[in-house]
Order: structure tokens, then C-alpha cells, then sequence
């Protein structure tokens, strides 16, 4: 982290779980512990049906809402679709795109993921851009070069201004859901080429602007750790954000240096 420069960010991903009276039972039980202190800021993504409790039941408090997936058309015949404008005046300030699971299980292309981060950023919504190589991938030593092709091409056509408004967040596929978390040192070598990525394409006041999180097997026992890291900037929760007291750890874990 490097909080003179830009936000530690600690954003939630619940991904098929939870009902909207769920939601709101999480939000009563999360803000009843929330510390006083701004540490970081604190993103929960949630299923499109619990968008509106959470918006509701997070109002009086610093928590944003986040949407887990958006389409990337602004209205018209794409039954079952979710439009970024529908989620903005909803008033939903993130979106998670390109998840490896949407990306692996609902056939996103870096193609799409771009679209829908130009999307979600004319709407005025805050995209976590979420990149990251396969076990195979990492075992065969094109980490390096597949991340800067997800990078490049899901951030075409960004102007420098809309880039100060996005998140990446490197999540190893091997790593989530697994228990198997990435070491510091193996997150950080990736989030530093992330930020380098950007340097080259926006210049380095906006490269140091950015925040760039990790995701994978995330919990409060390890969080320190890899937050200690000048260029991870937060962290993608998915499995330790579905219990508050869980994902309290992880935002305790931000309060450092
Ligand atoms: P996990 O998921 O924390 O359960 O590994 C992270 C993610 O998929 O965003």
C-alpha cells in the first residue's frame, strides 16, 4: 500500500451467494463493527438481486456497492442483461469485470472486458478490472506476458482522466477459491509490472494513482502480509467477504505502517 498516492481499497466479491434479506442482515451485522477510523475504503459486490437492499442498508455509511457484472450495450433487446446506467442510478459506485470465473465459465473476451469497462466508466461507475494467469500459464512462464495482454487491451480507448478511476485486481486463478494464496512476493512482482504497465501507457503521476489489488484466498491471516507491499493496494475477497467478522480482518489488516 501506498496511501500518500492512492486508496487501499477492500472490496468484496460475494459471487452467487446470499438472498437480499441476507444482504441486509450482513450490512446491520458488518456496520456494527465498523471501525471509526478510515483505514481504507470498503467495496462490497454483490448479485444483481441484493444491489438494491445493499445500496438501502449501506446508505448511512462509508460502504460502497458493488455490482459483480454488467452488459456492456446501453439499453435494447439483450434480455436478462444489466445496462451500466440501470446500476449507476441504482446507485452503485463499483463494478467487477472480467473475473476469471466470467471470463473462464460465461466466455468473456478481453474484447468484451473492454467494452464493459468503457461502459461502466461512461456511466460514471468505478470498474475493478480483474486479470490473472492459470496454473499452466504460470507453470509455462507467460505470466508476464498474458497480464499485460489483458491489461492493454482491457483498458483500450481509456483516456488518462477515465484511469484514475479504475481498479485492477491481479487475481492468480490458481489461487482462488483454493486456500492457496499467491505469496507477497509473488503478488507484489505482479501488481509492480501491472503498475509499469500503466507508467508506460498513462505516465507516472497516474501509474502511482492507481489502485491495484490482489484476490485470491484473501483472509485476515494473510492480509497483513501481502498489504505490506507498496503496490498492493487492497484486496478482491471472495469466500473470507461472506462472513462480516471475516472480512473485518482483512480491513483491520489495512490499518498498518
Ligand atoms: P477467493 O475469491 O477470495 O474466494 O479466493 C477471490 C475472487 O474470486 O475474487
Amino acid at each position: 500500500m501506498n496511501r500518500r498516492y492512492r486508496k487501499t481499497i477492500i472490496a468484496g466479491n460475494w459471487k452467487m451467494n446470499k438472498t437480499p434479506s441476507e444482504t441486509k442482515a450482513f450490512a446491520e451485522q458488518f456496520k456494527a463493527i465498523l471501525p471509526k477510523t478510515k483505514w481504507c475504503d470498503i467495496v462490497v459486490c454483490v448479485p444483481t438481486v441484493d444491489l438494491s437492499a445493499a445500496v438501502r442498508a449501506f446508505k448511512d455509511s462509508r460502504i460502497a456497492v458493488g455490482a459483480e457484472n454488467v452488459y456492456f450495450e446501453k439499453s435494447g433487446a439483450y434480455t436478462g442483461e444489466i445496462s451500466a446506467d440501470m446500476l449507476a442510478d441504482l446507485g452503485v459506485r463499483y463494478v467487477i469485470v472480467g473475473h476469471s470465473e466470467r471470463r473462464a465459465l460465461f466466455g468473456e473476451t478481453d474484447e468484451i472486458v473492454n467494452k464493459k469497462v468503457l461502459a461502466a466508466l461512461e456511466a460514471g461507475l468505478n470498474p475493478i478490472i480483474c486479470v490473472g494467469e492459470s496454473l499452466a500459464q504460470r507453470e509455462m512462464g507467460v505470466t508476464m506476458e498474458l497480464i499485460a495482454l489483458q491489461v492493454k487491451s482491457a483498458l483500450a480507448g481509456v483516456s488518462a482522466e477515465q484511469m484514475r478511476r479504475c481498479v485492477i485486481a491481479y487475481e492468480p486463478i490458481w489461487a482462488i477459491g483454493t486456500g492457496k494464496t499467491a505469496t507477497g512476493e509473488q503478488a507484489a512482482e505482479v501488481c509492480t509490472y501491472i503498475r509499469s504497465l500503466i507508467r508506460a501507457q498513462y505516465g507516472a503521476r497516474i501509474a502511482r494513482s492507481v489502485t491495484i489489488q490482489y484476490g485470491g484466498s484473501m483472509k485476515g491471516s494473510n492480509a497483513h502480509e501481502l498489504l505490506s507491499h507498496e503496490d498492493i493496494d487492497g484486496g478482491l475477497i471472495g469466500g473470507a467477504s461472506l462472513d462480516p467478522k471475516a472480512l473485518m480482518e482483512i480491513v483491520h489488516a489495512a490499518n498498518q505502517e
